[in-house]
């Protein structure tokens, strides 16, 4: 069975090899999937692809005519994947429904507490020859602090497991909380939520036309003054002008995120400078360090979580071909 994966940086290809215990014969495509290298997969009986590959109807109208049936994506994440189209075109469609929770956990607890005690904002005088305090860098400390995690999943959980750990106070908001998270957090509306918490940390699933800006004016003005976002979830759920207000007028001390708009422009490339990302917005944002603070969407760059991602992967390739189906499909609703 013949498999090309895309978006496969060097790094991950002894992954792919050591765990492909069914001995499936792979193509590997450094780059993410786009309208320029879908031919890559000709000749092939499946794909997988990554966060921000563009399996939209124009590719998978391609794979469909090349006899291509499967689809997969290796994330978590499904919102680049075009469930309506692959119905259509008779196309399954699976994910990773979780890899090790740690990994995005581990980097939001990180990007808020460098916020929380404003490690960056000294770091960046400090690089300027500038050992002055200033009030700026008056902080609280974790253990006194409120925790709100909106979004009590599975990495949502762990996050709140880390903070917890430190003595924090953690609340949470969500619809559907599982009997462990209502054991650790306090649950509550998102309005109460966001007026108790000194960090606000999301980790919620981004639906395309339906939850887009969830972080909007209202979100951030409703939050605690001086209190702190992260986002590691998905770029278009934070309204970036809406981040910028609140920075603007003291709701917000610290805005971090793994995650922006417009990723399939911008991830994986190197900019002669700030000038020339190709998102205004973007630009804006990235221009607001030392308090705004964005990492490259690395919180699944993990080993445990690309294991997780690959071997969880070939299991899905594994089951739909042995039995016709797989735990992990997703389909349109
Ligand atoms: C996800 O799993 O949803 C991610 O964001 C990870 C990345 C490989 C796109």
């Amino acid at each position: 069975v013949k498999i090309t994966s895309y978006g496969v940086r060097p790094i991950e290809r002894p992954y792919f090899d050591k765990l492909n215990k069914y001995g499936f014969e792979m193509t590997y495509v450094e780059d993410l999937l786009t309208h320029d290298n879908a031919e890559a997969s000709k000749g092939a009986d499946a794909v997988l692809v990554r966060g921000n590959c563009l399996a939209d109807r124009q590719n998978l109208e391609k794979f469909a005519s090349w006899g291509i049936k499967y689809v997969f994506t290796r994330s978590v994440g499904f919102n680049h994947m075009d469930l309506q189209a692959a119905a259509d075109l008779g196309i399954e469609m699976a994910r990773v429904p979780g890899y090790s929770p740690y990994a995005v956990a581990e980097l939001a607890f990180t990007l808020g507490m460098n916020l929380f005690r404003h490690v960056n904002l000294g770091i960046s005088q400090t690089r300027q020859a500038d050992f002055t305090i200033s009030p700026a860098m008056f902080s609280k400390e974790i253990h006194t602090a409120t925790v709100g995690i909106v979004g009590i999943g599975r990495i949502g959980y762990t996050e709140a497991k880390l903070y917890k750990a430190l003595g924090a106070k953690v609340v949470a908001y969500d619809p559907y909380p599982s009997d462990a998270a209502k054991e650790l957090a306090e649950m509550m509306d998102l309005p109460d939520l966001l007026k108790q918490s000194d960090i606000v940390s999301v980790h919620v699933p981004y639906f395309p036309g339906k939850n887009e800006d969830l972080i909007d004016d209202q979100f951030v003005s409703q939050m605690k003054q001086g209190a702190v976002l992260i986002n590691t979830a998905r770029g278009e759920l934070a309204n970036i002008p809406a981040i910028l207000k609140g920075l603007a007028d003291g709701h917000l001390d610290g805005y971090g995120a793994d995650v922006v708009v417009d990723e399939v422009n911008i991830l994986g490339k190197q900019f002669a400078s700030v000038d020339d990302i190709p998102n205004q917005q973007v630009r804006d944002l990235v221009r607001a360090n030392p308090r705004v603070l964005i990492t490259p969407h690395v919180g699944s760059y993990t080993e445990p979580a690309l294991q997780d991602m690959i071997s969880i992967s070939y299991d899905n390739f594994h089951d739909i071909l042995t039995t016709g189906t797989t735990k992990n499909a997703i389909h349109a609703k």
